[in-house]
Protein backbone atom coordinates (compact mmCIF):
# COMPACT_ATOMS: atom_id res chain seq x y z
CA UNK A 1 0.00 0.00 0.00
CA UNK A 2 1.16 3.41 -0.89
CA UNK A 3 2.21 5.53 2.06
CA UNK A 4 4.90 8.65 0.92
CA UNK A 5 2.72 9.89 -1.70
CA UNK A 6 4.54 12.27 -4.05
CA UNK A 7 2.80 15.63 -6.37
CA UNK A 8 4.19 17.36 -9.00
CA UNK A 9 3.45 20.13 -11.60
CA UNK A 10 4.58 20.48 -14.68
CA UNK A 11 4.95 22.38 -17.90
CA UNK A 12 2.69 26.10 -18.47
CA UNK A 13 0.84 26.67 -14.95
CA UNK A 14 -2.89 26.86 -15.09
CA UNK A 15 -5.50 28.18 -12.20
CA UNK A 16 -7.11 25.13 -10.71
CA UNK A 17 -3.50 23.64 -9.98
CA UNK A 18 -3.55 24.70 -6.06
CA UNK A 19 -7.38 23.06 -5.65
CA UNK A 20 -6.08 19.99 -7.25
CA UNK A 21 -2.77 19.82 -4.99
CA UNK A 22 -5.24 20.29 -1.92
CA UNK A 23 -7.58 17.66 -2.69
CA UNK A 24 -5.27 15.18 -3.67
CA UNK A 25 -3.22 15.76 -0.60
CA UNK A 26 -6.01 16.04 1.96
CA UNK A 27 -7.39 12.88 1.29
CA UNK A 28 -4.41 11.02 0.96
CA UNK A 29 -3.77 12.71 4.50
CA UNK A 30 -7.22 11.56 6.19
CA UNK A 31 -6.29 7.64 4.84
CA UNK A 32 -2.44 8.83 6.86
CA UNK A 33 -0.16 8.69 3.91
CA UNK A 34 2.36 11.06 4.15
CA UNK A 35 2.35 13.71 1.16
CA UNK A 36 4.85 15.43 -0.14
CA UNK A 37 5.61 18.03 -3.22
CA UNK A 38 7.85 17.46 -5.83
CA UNK A 39 9.28 20.81 -6.51
CA UNK A 40 9.54 22.48 -10.40
CA UNK A 41 7.66 19.36 -12.16
CA UNK A 42 10.19 16.69 -13.30
CA UNK A 43 13.07 19.10 -12.45
CA UNK A 44 12.33 18.40 -9.15
CA UNK A 45 12.66 14.75 -9.03
CA UNK A 46 15.83 14.90 -11.57
CA UNK A 47 17.19 17.06 -8.78
CA UNK A 48 15.60 15.13 -6.01
CA UNK A 49 13.50 18.41 -4.37
CA UNK A 50 10.68 17.86 -2.41
CA UNK A 51 8.87 19.68 0.38
CA UNK A 52 6.60 18.17 2.57
CA UNK A 53 2.40 19.14 1.99
CA UNK A 54 0.97 18.84 5.26
CA UNK A 55 -2.29 20.15 6.54
CA UNK A 56 -0.68 23.87 7.39
CA UNK A 57 0.85 24.09 3.32
CA UNK A 58 -2.49 22.74 1.72
CA UNK A 59 -4.63 25.44 3.98
CA UNK A 60 -5.87 28.55 1.96
CA UNK A 61 -4.52 27.85 -1.47
CA UNK A 62 -8.08 27.12 -3.43
CA UNK A 63 -8.30 29.81 -4.58
CA UNK A 64 -5.15 30.82 -5.74
CA UNK A 65 -3.90 30.63 -9.20
CA UNK A 66 -0.36 29.24 -10.29
CA UNK A 67 0.95 26.81 -7.91
CA UNK A 68 2.81 26.18 -4.77
CA UNK A 69 4.92 23.40 -5.90
CA UNK A 70 6.68 25.65 -8.91
CA UNK A 71 6.55 24.51 -12.36
CA UNK A 72 9.27 24.15 -15.35
CA UNK A 73 8.63 22.68 -19.25
CA UNK A 74 12.15 19.91 -17.95
CA UNK A 75 11.80 17.00 -20.07
CA UNK A 76 13.81 14.40 -18.06
CA UNK A 77 14.80 12.16 -21.50
CA UNK A 78 16.40 15.20 -22.61
CA UNK A 79 18.37 15.46 -19.54
CA UNK A 80 21.63 13.16 -19.57
CA UNK A 81 21.17 10.65 -16.91
CA UNK A 82 17.75 12.57 -16.43
CA UNK A 83 15.46 9.42 -16.20
CA UNK A 84 18.06 7.57 -14.10
CA UNK A 85 18.07 10.71 -11.86
CA UNK A 86 14.22 10.55 -11.63
CA UNK A 87 14.26 6.89 -10.64
CA UNK A 88 16.76 6.82 -8.06
CA UNK A 89 15.59 10.42 -5.99
CA UNK A 90 12.20 8.78 -6.32
CA UNK A 91 13.58 5.89 -4.09
CA UNK A 92 15.80 7.89 -1.91
CA UNK A 93 12.71 9.49 -0.98
CA UNK A 94 11.55 7.13 0.07
CA UNK A 95 8.62 7.24 -2.25
CA UNK A 96 5.40 4.80 -3.50
CA UNK A 97 3.46 6.78 -6.11
CA UNK A 98 3.16 9.57 -7.70
CA UNK A 99 0.88 12.43 -8.73
CA UNK A 100 1.34 14.32 -11.99
CA UNK A 101 -0.50 17.03 -12.54
CA UNK A 102 0.28 18.06 -16.25
CA UNK A 103 -0.63 18.40 -19.98
CA UNK A 104 0.41 15.89 -22.91
CA UNK A 105 4.31 16.88 -22.20
CA UNK A 106 4.14 16.12 -18.20
CA UNK A 107 1.88 13.05 -18.41
CA UNK A 108 3.30 11.93 -21.88
CA UNK A 109 6.75 11.64 -19.36
CA UNK A 110 4.45 9.96 -16.36
CA UNK A 111 3.20 7.38 -19.49
CA UNK A 112 6.68 6.43 -20.73
CA UNK A 113 7.84 6.10 -17.14
CA UNK A 114 4.93 3.57 -16.41
CA UNK A 115 5.46 1.69 -19.50
CA UNK A 116 9.20 1.39 -19.13
CA UNK A 117 9.67 1.14 -15.48
CA UNK A 118 6.28 0.53 -14.19
CA UNK A 119 6.81 3.90 -12.51
CA UNK A 120 3.44 3.62 -10.37
CA UNK A 121 2.12 7.43 -11.16
CA UNK A 122 -1.49 8.54 -11.62
CA UNK A 123 -2.35 11.20 -13.69
CA UNK A 124 -4.57 15.00 -13.69
CA UNK A 125 -5.52 16.70 -16.49
CA UNK A 126 -4.37 20.58 -16.62
CA UNK A 127 -4.25 22.93 -19.34
CA UNK A 128 -5.95 25.62 -20.60
CA UNK A 129 -5.89 24.89 -23.93
CA UNK A 130 -8.38 22.14 -23.79
CA UNK A 131 -5.95 19.46 -26.35
CA UNK A 132 -5.57 16.51 -24.23
CA UNK A 133 -7.19 13.46 -25.51
CA UNK A 134 -9.56 11.02 -22.90
CA UNK A 135 -11.56 13.81 -21.31
CA UNK A 136 -14.11 15.95 -22.14
CA UNK A 137 -12.71 19.36 -20.61
CA UNK A 138 -9.38 19.88 -18.29
CA UNK A 139 -9.10 21.82 -15.61
CA UNK A 140 -7.91 25.77 -15.91
CA UNK A 141 -9.37 26.19 -19.80
CA UNK A 142 -12.61 26.96 -18.23
CA UNK A 143 -10.76 30.06 -16.32
CA UNK A 144 -9.10 30.87 -19.64
CA UNK A 145 -12.15 31.07 -21.57
CA UNK A 146 -14.17 33.84 -18.72
CA UNK A 147 -10.62 35.66 -19.23
CA UNK A 148 -10.92 35.84 -23.11
CA UNK A 149 -14.63 36.55 -22.90
CA UNK A 150 -14.36 39.29 -20.72
CA UNK A 151 -11.79 41.07 -22.72
CA UNK A 152 -13.70 40.80 -25.97
CA UNK A 153 -16.34 42.29 -24.88
CA UNK A 154 -14.33 45.00 -23.52
CA UNK A 155 -13.00 45.59 -26.76
CA UNK A 156 -16.36 45.82 -28.35
CA UNK A 157 -17.33 48.76 -26.56
CA UNK A 158 -13.66 50.70 -27.60
CA UNK A 159 -14.35 48.93 -31.13
CA UNK A 160 -17.41 50.41 -31.44
CA UNK A 161 -16.50 53.75 -30.70
CA UNK A 162 -14.17 54.18 -32.72
CA UNK A 163 -14.92 52.14 -35.99
CA UNK A 164 -12.25 49.85 -35.56
CA UNK A 165 -11.39 46.26 -36.81
CA UNK A 166 -10.05 44.94 -33.21
CA UNK A 167 -7.49 41.61 -33.56
CA UNK A 168 -7.45 39.56 -30.13
CA UNK A 169 -5.00 37.21 -30.26
CA UNK A 170 -5.23 34.11 -27.79
CA UNK A 171 -3.46 31.18 -26.42
CA UNK A 172 -4.23 27.29 -27.34
CA UNK A 173 -1.12 26.46 -29.12
CA UNK A 174 -1.93 24.17 -31.94
CA UNK A 175 -6.08 23.59 -31.29
CA UNK A 176 -8.46 26.69 -31.50
CA UNK A 177 -10.51 25.77 -28.00
CA UNK A 178 -9.67 28.89 -26.60
CA UNK A 179 -10.58 30.97 -29.51
CA UNK A 180 -13.90 29.06 -30.43
CA UNK A 181 -15.32 28.99 -26.93
CA UNK A 182 -14.56 32.46 -26.62
CA UNK A 183 -15.28 33.64 -29.50
CA UNK A 184 -18.77 32.43 -29.40
CA UNK A 185 -19.36 33.61 -25.52
CA UNK A 186 -18.12 36.87 -26.36
CA UNK A 187 -19.83 37.01 -30.03
CA UNK A 188 -16.86 37.65 -32.12
CA UNK A 189 -17.62 38.44 -35.56
CA UNK A 190 -15.06 35.96 -37.40
CA UNK A 191 -12.82 33.27 -35.65
CA UNK A 192 -9.68 31.96 -36.92
CA UNK A 193 -8.37 28.81 -35.91
CA UNK A 194 -5.75 26.39 -36.68
CA UNK A 195 -8.00 23.24 -37.30
CA UNK A 196 -10.28 24.47 -39.18
CA UNK A 197 -8.25 27.45 -41.11
CA UNK A 198 -10.64 29.76 -43.40
CA UNK A 199 -8.34 32.17 -45.37
CA UNK A 200 -7.37 35.76 -44.79
CA UNK A 201 -9.71 36.50 -48.01
CA UNK A 202 -12.81 34.72 -46.19
CA UNK A 203 -12.30 36.84 -43.22
CA UNK A 204 -12.27 40.07 -44.95
CA UNK A 205 -15.54 39.54 -46.92
CA UNK A 206 -17.00 38.35 -43.71
CA UNK A 207 -15.84 42.28 -42.26
CA UNK A 208 -16.38 43.65 -45.66
CA UNK A 209 -20.21 42.26 -45.78
CA UNK A 210 -20.70 43.01 -42.14
CA UNK A 211 -19.71 46.80 -42.47
CA UNK A 212 -22.02 46.88 -45.35
CA UNK A 213 -24.92 46.15 -43.64
CA UNK A 214 -24.22 49.18 -41.56
CA UNK A 215 -22.15 47.62 -38.97
CA UNK A 216 -18.55 49.95 -38.87
CA UNK A 217 -16.41 47.53 -36.03
CA UNK A 218 -15.76 43.91 -36.38
CA UNK A 219 -13.76 41.51 -33.51
CA UNK A 220 -11.81 38.95 -35.32
CA UNK A 221 -10.77 36.22 -32.45
CA UNK A 222 -7.38 34.48 -33.70
CA UNK A 223 -5.93 31.68 -32.37
CA UNK A 224 -2.12 31.48 -31.64
CA UNK A 225 -1.63 28.51 -33.54
CA UNK A 226 -3.49 30.01 -37.16
CA UNK A 227 -1.58 30.12 -39.97
CA UNK A 228 -1.85 33.19 -42.27
CA UNK A 229 -3.68 30.82 -44.90
CA UNK A 230 -4.37 32.60 -48.31
CA UNK A 231 -6.27 31.99 -51.09
CA UNK A 232 -3.63 31.08 -53.21
CA UNK A 233 -3.06 28.04 -50.88
CA UNK A 234 -0.14 29.56 -49.21
CA UNK A 235 0.07 28.89 -45.70
CA UNK A 236 2.48 30.70 -43.14
CA UNK A 237 2.91 29.77 -39.56
CA UNK A 238 4.41 32.74 -37.67
CA UNK A 239 6.21 31.83 -34.65
CA UNK A 240 8.74 33.89 -32.01
CA UNK A 241 12.50 33.24 -33.50
CA UNK A 242 13.61 31.33 -30.05
CA UNK A 243 14.86 27.54 -29.80
CA UNK A 244 12.46 24.51 -29.48
CA UNK A 245 11.94 23.58 -25.76
CA UNK A 246 12.72 20.68 -24.38
CA UNK A 247 9.59 18.51 -25.52
CA UNK A 248 10.12 20.42 -29.09
CA UNK A 249 7.81 22.75 -29.03
CA UNK A 250 8.17 26.18 -30.93
CA UNK A 251 6.98 29.21 -29.02
CA UNK A 252 4.15 30.65 -31.07
CA UNK A 253 2.81 34.43 -30.43
CA UNK A 254 2.52 37.06 -33.65
CA UNK A 255 -0.25 35.62 -35.50
CA UNK A 256 -2.29 38.42 -34.54
CA UNK A 257 -0.05 41.22 -35.41
CA UNK A 258 0.28 39.67 -38.87
CA UNK A 259 -3.14 38.99 -39.36
CA UNK A 260 -4.15 42.81 -38.45
CA UNK A 261 -1.80 44.12 -41.31
CA UNK A 262 -3.28 41.65 -43.58
CA UNK A 263 -7.20 42.80 -42.86
CA UNK A 264 -5.85 46.23 -42.70
CA UNK A 265 -3.73 46.66 -46.31
CA UNK A 266 -7.34 44.69 -47.97
CA UNK A 267 -9.94 46.37 -46.08
CA UNK A 268 -8.78 49.56 -45.44
CA UNK A 269 -10.64 49.59 -42.25
CA UNK A 270 -8.65 50.52 -39.22
CA UNK A 271 -6.62 47.78 -37.36
CA UNK A 272 -6.02 47.10 -33.79
CA UNK A 273 -4.11 44.12 -31.74
CA UNK A 274 -4.41 42.90 -28.22
CA UNK A 275 -2.49 40.16 -27.75
CA UNK A 276 -3.92 38.20 -24.44
CA UNK A 277 -1.15 36.23 -23.49
CA UNK A 278 -0.55 34.71 -19.86
CA UNK A 279 -2.77 37.13 -18.66
CA UNK A 280 -5.17 33.74 -19.53
CA UNK A 281 -3.25 31.91 -17.23
CA UNK A 282 -3.24 33.99 -14.61
CA UNK A 283 -5.01 34.35 -10.98
CA UNK A 284 -8.05 33.24 -9.41
CA UNK A 285 -9.43 29.75 -11.00
CA UNK A 286 -13.37 30.33 -11.75
CA UNK A 287 -15.56 27.96 -9.65
CA UNK A 288 -16.38 25.53 -12.68
CA UNK A 289 -12.67 25.07 -12.33
CA UNK A 290 -11.88 24.66 -8.60
CA UNK A 291 -14.95 22.22 -8.60
CA UNK A 292 -13.30 20.06 -11.54
CA UNK A 293 -9.51 20.20 -10.05
CA UNK A 294 -10.76 19.25 -6.73
CA UNK A 295 -12.88 16.20 -7.93
CA UNK A 296 -10.20 15.37 -10.10
CA UNK A 297 -7.84 15.43 -7.09
CA UNK A 298 -10.03 13.28 -5.31
CA UNK A 299 -9.77 10.53 -8.10
CA UNK A 300 -6.40 11.26 -8.09
CA UNK A 301 -5.74 10.08 -4.05
CA UNK A 302 -8.03 7.46 -4.94
CA UNK A 303 -6.26 6.48 -7.80
CA UNK A 304 -3.38 5.57 -5.97
CA UNK A 305 -4.78 4.24 -2.67
CA UNK A 306 -5.84 1.46 -4.93
CA UNK A 307 -2.94 1.28 -6.45
CA UNK A 308 -4.07 1.85 -9.81
CA UNK A 309 -1.10 3.20 -11.61
CA UNK A 310 -0.78 4.84 -15.16
CA UNK A 311 -4.29 6.32 -14.88
CA UNK A 312 -5.59 9.52 -15.49
CA UNK A 313 -8.45 11.11 -13.70
CA UNK A 314 -10.92 11.91 -16.55
CA UNK A 315 -14.48 13.83 -17.05
CA UNK A 316 -16.61 12.07 -19.30
CA UNK A 317 -20.06 13.76 -19.39
CA UNK A 318 -20.38 14.90 -15.60
CA UNK A 319 -18.97 12.21 -14.40
CA UNK A 320 -15.28 11.46 -13.13
CA UNK A 321 -13.79 8.16 -14.53
CA UNK A 322 -10.24 6.71 -15.21
CA UNK A 323 -8.34 6.56 -18.39
CA UNK A 324 -4.92 5.12 -19.49
CA UNK A 325 -2.38 7.75 -19.22
CA UNK A 326 -1.37 6.98 -22.59
CA UNK A 327 -5.03 7.23 -24.39
CA UNK A 328 -4.57 10.95 -23.00
CA UNK A 329 -1.06 11.87 -25.00
CA UNK A 330 -1.99 9.53 -28.09
CA UNK A 331 -2.81 12.50 -29.76
CA UNK A 332 -4.22 16.20 -29.31
CA UNK A 333 -7.91 16.52 -28.78
CA UNK A 334 -8.74 18.86 -31.58
CA UNK A 335 -12.03 21.54 -32.00
CA UNK A 336 -14.27 18.95 -34.37
CA UNK A 337 -15.97 20.76 -37.03
CA UNK A 338 -19.71 20.91 -35.30
CA UNK A 339 -17.88 23.37 -32.47
CA UNK A 340 -16.49 25.61 -35.36
CA UNK A 341 -19.90 25.34 -36.84
CA UNK A 342 -21.77 27.03 -33.85
CA UNK A 343 -18.97 29.60 -33.93
CA UNK A 344 -19.18 30.06 -37.78
CA UNK A 345 -23.16 30.70 -37.48
CA UNK A 346 -22.02 34.04 -36.24
CA UNK A 347 -19.58 35.27 -38.62
CA UNK A 348 -19.78 38.46 -40.55
O1 LIG B 1 0.11 25.19 -22.96
C1 LIG B 1 -0.28 26.36 -22.32
C2 LIG B 1 0.29 27.56 -23.00
O2 LIG B 1 -0.17 28.71 -22.33
C3 LIG B 1 0.00 27.66 -24.50
O3 LIG B 1 -1.30 28.10 -24.76
C4 LIG B 1 1.07 28.61 -24.93
O4 LIG B 1 1.40 28.46 -26.30
C5 LIG B 1 2.23 28.21 -24.07
O5 LIG B 1 1.69 27.56 -22.94
C6 LIG B 1 3.09 29.37 -23.62
O6 LIG B 1 4.17 28.86 -22.93
P1 LIG B 1 5.15 29.71 -22.03
O7 LIG B 1 4.48 29.95 -20.72
O8 LIG B 1 6.34 28.85 -21.89
O9 LIG B 1 5.42 31.01 -22.74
Amino acid sequence: MATRVGILTGGGDCPGLNAVIRAAARRSLVRGYEVVGVREGWRGLVDGRVVPLGPREITGILPRGGTILGTTRTNPYKVDGGVDAVLRNFGEQGLDALVAIGGEDTLGVAARLHAEHDFPVVGVPKTIDNDLSATDYTFGFDTAVSICTEAIDRLHTTAESHNRVMVVEVMGRHTGWIAVMSGIAGGADVIMIPEHPITVEEACKEIQARHRRGKDFSIVVVSEGYRLTFASGEQREVTQEVPLDQFGHVRLGGIGEALAQEIEERTGFETRVTVLGHVQRGGSPTARDRILATRFGLKAADLVHEERFGRMASLQGNEIEDMPLADAVAELKTVPPHWYDVARAFFG
